[in-house]
C-alpha cells in the first residue's frame, strides 16, 4: 500500500521549519564566530577550509570533542589481562589524568578466545580475563571511567580472534549487555568487501543494542573514510598504524592533515593513538607529537603504560592548556598552513579556536635549531590585527601586543604551541 501523505496543521510545519533552521544554524554558527572581518583576511576561509564540517553526522550525541583516554595496543600489544586494565584505570585516577579528561579505558586486540562459544557468542579469554568483561566494566564504571572494547569488520581480528562481520547484531548486544561504552572496529580479514559495506551494519547494530556506544572506525584510511564515515562512526582512522618513531609520527600527521575540512563535533579524523612515553622518540619529538595531535583535533588516547609514567611523560600528557586546544568547543581541525626550509621542514600549523582565537604551532622538522616566522598573511590574520600571545608549554603570556608577524627559535624536532588572541576580542570582552 502506498504511504499516505500526512496532513499536519500549519503550526506543525512551522515548528518543523524552525527545528530544521536550528539544526543548520547550530552547525554553521560556531564557524561564523571566527569570521570577524576586522581580524581575519578573506583568505581565512581558504586556509581553514571548513566546508565539510558537520556535513555528515552520526548524531548519537557522542564525540562533541575528540575522545580522550587510553588504549592498550601500543605498549602491551597482546600482553593484556584484566589486572593490567584495572591497574590502568586506577592509575588514570591516581595520576589525575582522568580528571583532565582521559576517561576511556580501551582494550584492544587479544581479549577474546580464538573461537566463539556454542551459542555463537564472543568469549573473553578465561586465562587473561577470568572475571569477564561485564565485571571489568563494572570496575571501570565504579571509578567514573568508561570501558572500550575491540572487534573487527572481518572474519577475524588482526591477531586472529573472531571478527564481527555477519555477527554484528549479536556482538553489539553482547557489548551492550557487558556495559561497554566504546568500540574500536578494525579491518583485518575483510574478505575483500568494501569498508562502506562492512562498517554501517555495526553502526546499525550498536544503534539497536540499547546502549550508547562510541563507534571508532579503524579501516586504516582505506576508501578515504573522511568522505563517508561521518554518518557511520564517531571517528575514523585516516592512516595505517603508528609506530614509536619520528618518521612514522610525522608521516601520519601529514596524511591526516589532508582531511582537516571533514572533522567536526560528532566525527573526527583519527591519526592513531599516542606514542608519548613509549621511549622511541625524544622529549622534543613527543612534545611535537602531542602538540600536533591536539591541534589536529585527533583523539587523545594514551598509548603508554600509565602505571609507570616518568615526570616528563606526565608533563606532556597533562598539559591543561594543550588539552583545552584539543577539546575546544569550536571543533575545527587545525592544519599545516605554511612551510619553508629544506624539504619544507620548517612548518607552521594553525587552526581557529572559539572566541576568535588561533592556535599556532611552530614546528621545526629540520635537523638544526632554527627560527620560524609566522606572518599574518600565512595565518589568515588581517594586517594591522594586534594579538597577545600565550606559550602553552611555558604557561605564560610571552607578548601582549604583536602585529604583522611573530618569530621564535625552535629546537630540533621541537614544536612550540601558542594561542593568539586578537586584541579587539580581548578588549571587547572586558
Ligand atoms: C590493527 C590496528 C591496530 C591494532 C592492531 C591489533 O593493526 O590498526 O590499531 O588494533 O590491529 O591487532
Amino acid at each position: 500500500m502506498a504511504k499516505q501523505k500526512q496532513n499536519y496543521p500549519d503550526f506543525v510545519y512551522f515548528v518543523i521549519l524552525l527545528l530544521h533552521a536550528h539544526s543548520v544554524s547550530a552547525r554553521v554558527l560556531p564557524l561564523l564566530q571566527s569570521c570577524d572581518k576586522s581580524i581575519f583576511r578573506s583568505s581565512f576561509h581558504t586556509i581553514y577550509d571548513t566546508s565539510n564540517y558537520g556535513v555528515l553526522q552520526l548524531n548519537n550525541g557522542l564525540a562533541q570533542t575528540p575522545q580522550m583516554g587510553w588504549n592498550s595496543w601500543n605498549f602491551f600489544a597482546c600482553n593484556i589481562n584484566e589486572t593490567v586494565i584495572k591497574e590502568t584505570a586506577d592509575a588514570l585516577i591516581s595520576t589525575g589524568l582522568a580528571d583532565l579528561g582521559y576517561v576511556y579505558v580501551n582494550i584492544d586486540d587479544c581479549w577474546s578466545t580464538v573461537t566463539r562459544n556454542l551459542k555463537g557468542q564472543l568469549v573473553p579469554d578465561p586465562k587473561t580475563f577470568p572475571s569477564g568483561i561485564k565485571a571489568l566494566a563494572d570496575y571501570v564504571h565504579g571509578k567514573g571511567l568508561k570501558l572500550g572494547i575491540y572487534s573487527d569488520a572481518g572474519a577475524f581480528t588482526c591477531q586472529v580472534r573472531p571478527g564481527s562481520l555477519f555477527h554484528e547484531v549479536d556482538d553489539a548486544k553482547t557489548f551492550a549487555y557487558w556495559g561497554v561504552d566504546y568500540l574500536k572496529y578494525d579491518n583485518c580479514y575483510n574478505l575483500g568487501i568494501p569498508p562502506k559495506k562492512r562498517y554501517p551494519p555495526m553502526r546499525d547494530a550498536l544503534d539497536g543494542a540499547g546502549r550508547t556506544i562510541f563507534y571508532s572506525l579503524c579501516d586504516w584510511g582505506v576508501d578515504d573514510p573522511a568522505l563517508w564515515a561521518g554518518k557511520v562512526g564517531n571517528s575514523w582512522r585516516t592512516t595505517d598504524d603508528i609506530n614509536d618513531t619520528w618518521a612514522s609520527m610525522t608521516t601520519i600527521a601529514d596524511l591526516n592533515d589532508k582531511w582537516a575540512s571533514y572533522a567536526g563535533p560528532g566525527g573526527w579524523n583519527d591519526p592513531d593513538t599516542l606514542e608519548v612515553g613509549n621511549g622511541g622518540m625524544t622529549y622534543q619529538e613527543y612534545r611535537a607529537h602531542i602538540s600536533i595531535w591536539a591541534l589536529m583535533k585527533a583523539p587523545l588516547l594514551i598509548g603508554c603504560d600509565v602505571r609507570n609514567l616518568t615526570t616528563e611523560t606526565f608533563e606532556l600528557l597533562s598539559n591543561k592548556e594543550v588539552i583545552a586546544v584539543n577539546q575546544d568547543p569550536l571543533g575545527v581541525q587545525g592544519r599545516k598552513v605554511y612551510v619553508s626550509g629544506k624539504d619544507g621542514c620548517l612548518q607552521i600549523w594553525a587552526g581557529p579556536l572559539s572566541g576568535n582565537r588561533l592556535v599556532v604551532a611552530l614546528w621545526n622538522r629540520c635537523s638544526k635549531v632554527a627560527t620560524i616566522t609566522a606572518t599574518w598573511e600565512a595565518l589568515g590574520l588581517e594586517s594591522g590585527t594586534h594579538v597577545s600571545i600565550r606559550d602553552l608549554w611555558q604557561h605564560k603570556e610571552i607578548a601582549g601586543n604583536v602585529g604583522s608577524s611573530f618569530s621564535a627559535r625552535v629546537d630540533v624536532h621541537d614544536c612550540q604551541l601558542y594561542i593568539f588572541t586578537p586584541w579587539t576580542v580581548a578588549h571587547s570582552a572586558l
